[in-house]
């Protein structure tokens, strides 16, 4: 079946990057916007830290670019990081227009503000107070409430809610639409001149993660079989603080340390300074590896989080959502020591972008965790994800309101470029596989969780990372060979496409840097600074 009128923008995801894209473009573009799931569920909701920007009047967009790429561990592109930071406040400002409320300070409080009053937090590898938030800490929340009032709003925009889509369509090599199925299980093809993946990230892939269950790694598996180049796929950000209870993966942000938490061990030492001058306010890299050390040496599954010598009502009132689920695991926020562990949060590689979020095929473009525009580097910055999903997003949709049809970012300068080493294809053809009995999607899903968190986690090594690219190419070729058109049977098939890119990428960088530590190569190799591993695609996957 077919939805005959073809629209001018087709956005898949409904988060801070796909609202961005979809409110900025001019009225009179036709946009159809999908989500797999019921609108607002996305990575963006669940944001609690905020979003950085230089707009305290000791800072400037230079600090916060040379934040970025201090973090980022010599893999940022300093242009799209330029741009990030630069093109910041006046994209905030947009965000403001368009009805999101950002905490301010009460009068006579002390506290950091810009000059007009908005309260700014503190965050991890930041010199400077630049974390706008709301809510106290659910500002992704906000954001989201507040675009998705301006977006029902919009009778140029189209929603498909709770549809996934498969694949994407091409004719002579350039993106033309998209093939969905909706939850009844009715598919159809949808055409469009530009298609724009905003579809988030893959902490789906790992057993322990912040994010929620549908962040299964969709949308690189479809730039893939659309034949678009990804880059930096080894890169996957472990958030340090993730509530240890009762089986949650609540987040406790990174601006709860900002605000002043200690980071202890089960024998109550402050551990941090013994592995950063910046303490507990190091890199996110760092505090979760050290976290890591620190649970390896003491063979224990978590540390904790103190908040005790904080001012206990100012703390309840700066992270609410935080405070509430910690009761309900019978835990007071500043009373008790909070366990907390690492967990897989943010993935920094993605689909090859140039810094109007063109992929490498014509047509086809992708904003937020979903691309790699090259700003975060080896290790994001905090607070710069939603950052990046909304500059980015607001450049996608001026670009393609001013060019109409556009070109792709060519395949062939990736090769002529001295940043990236390309592999045509990383999956080698699947031959049958060993495993004879009938999988359910649930068991291979636990499996891949578990194979990627036990082998391609904090530290990875080759014999590791073998064993789990094997046993997950085994998982795929007895999937494939089911039949299954069931949306958990989709969301599983590219799980184990995106693992195995994900896998291959770790094996090809033999040195450490950023979140990609590997236990057989613990030294970062300067002749790989600034150098990138791309994969393009040779053939399309049925
Ligand atoms: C946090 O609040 O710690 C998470 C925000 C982010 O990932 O930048």
């Amino acid at each position: 079946m077919t939805h005959c009128q073809p629209f001018d923008v087709a956005i898949i995801g409904g988060g801070i990057a796909g609202l961005s894209v979809a409110l900025r473009l001019p009225e009179h573009v036709r946009v159809a916007l999908f989500t797999k799931g019921k609108l607002g569920e996305s990575n963006t909701r669940y944001a609690q830290g905020g979003l950085a920007v230089a707009l305290g009047d000791d800072d400037s967009p230079e600090l916060h670019l040379q934040d970025t790429l201090a973090a980022g561990a010599g893999l940022c592109d300093e242009d799209a990081v330029r741009i990030l930071v630069e093109q910041a406040p006046a994209s905030v400002r947009w965000l403001i227009e368009m009805g999101v409320q950002f905490d301010r300070a009460q009068a006579g409080e002390d506290a950091h503000t810009t000059p007009d009053g908005l309260l700014l937090g503190r965050e991890g590898a930041h010199c400077r107070w630049r974390v706008l938030h709301a809510g106290g800490d659910a500002t992704g929340a906000e954001i989201e409430r507040a675009l998705l009032v301006a977006v029902q709003a919009r009778s140029s925009i189209e929603l498909y809610e709770e549809t996934f889509v498969q694949n994407i369509l091409l004719r002579d090599g350039r993106c033309a639409g998209l093939h969905a199925t909706r939850c009844n299980g009715e598919s159809f093809d949808l055409y469009a001149s530009s298609v724009v993946l905003a579809s988030g990230g893959a902490g789906g892939l790992w057993l322990h993660t912040s994010n929620p269950a549908g962040a299964t790694a969709d949308g690189l598996a479809l730039a893939w079989r659309a034949g678009a180049a990804l880059t930096d796929l080894e890169f996957m950000q472990f958030h340090p603080t993730v509530l240890v209870a009762g089986g949650s993966s609540h987040l406790i942000s990174e601006a709860v340390r900002g605000e002043g938490a200690y980071l202890r061990n089960h024998a109550g030492e402050r551990f941090m300074p013994r592995y950063s001058p910046q303490e507990e306010l190091a890199p996110r890299d760092v505090v979760a590896r050290a976290i890591l050390n620190e649970m390896l040496t003491e063979k224990t599954d978590y540390q904790y989080l103190d908040l005790r010598h904080l001012p206990s009502e100012k703390m309840h009132a700066r992270f609410p959502t935080i405070s509430a689920f910690c009761q309900q695991y019978g835990l007071d926020l500043t009373k008790d020591l909070l366990p907390v562990a690492p967990a897989a949060h943010y993935c920094m590689g993605g689909v090859l972008v140039d810094t109007y979020g063109r992929t490498t095929v014509d047509g086809l473009y992708a904003v937020g965790e979903v691309s790699c525009t090259g700003v975060h580097g080896a290790n994001r910055l905090a607070s710069n994800s939603l950052l990046e999903g909304l500059v980015y997003g607001i450049r996608i949709a001026d670009h393609l309101a001013q060019a109409g049809r556009s070109e792709s970012v060519k395949s062939s300068s990736l090769e002529r470029s001295s940043r990236f080493f390309t592999y045509d294809d990383a999956l080698e053809s699947i031959s049958s596989s060993s495993l004879t009995n009938k999988l359910s999607t649930a068991q291979v899903t636990r499996q891949v969780r578990q194979l990627m968190w036990q082998y391609v986690s904090l530290g990875r090594d080759h014999e590791g990372l073998l064993v789990a690219k094997q046993q997950i190419r085994e998982l795929r070729s007895a999937l494939q060979s089911q039949e299954g058109l069931d949306i958990h049977f989709l969301e599983t098939l590219n799980m184990l496409l995106v693992s195995e890119l994900v896998i291959t990428a770790a094996l090809e960088r033999r040195e450490s840097r950023g979140s990609h530590w590997r236990l057989d190569y613990q030294f970062t190799d300067q002749d790989l600074a600034a150098r990138h591993l791309a994969f393009v695609p040779l053939r399309i996957d049925p």
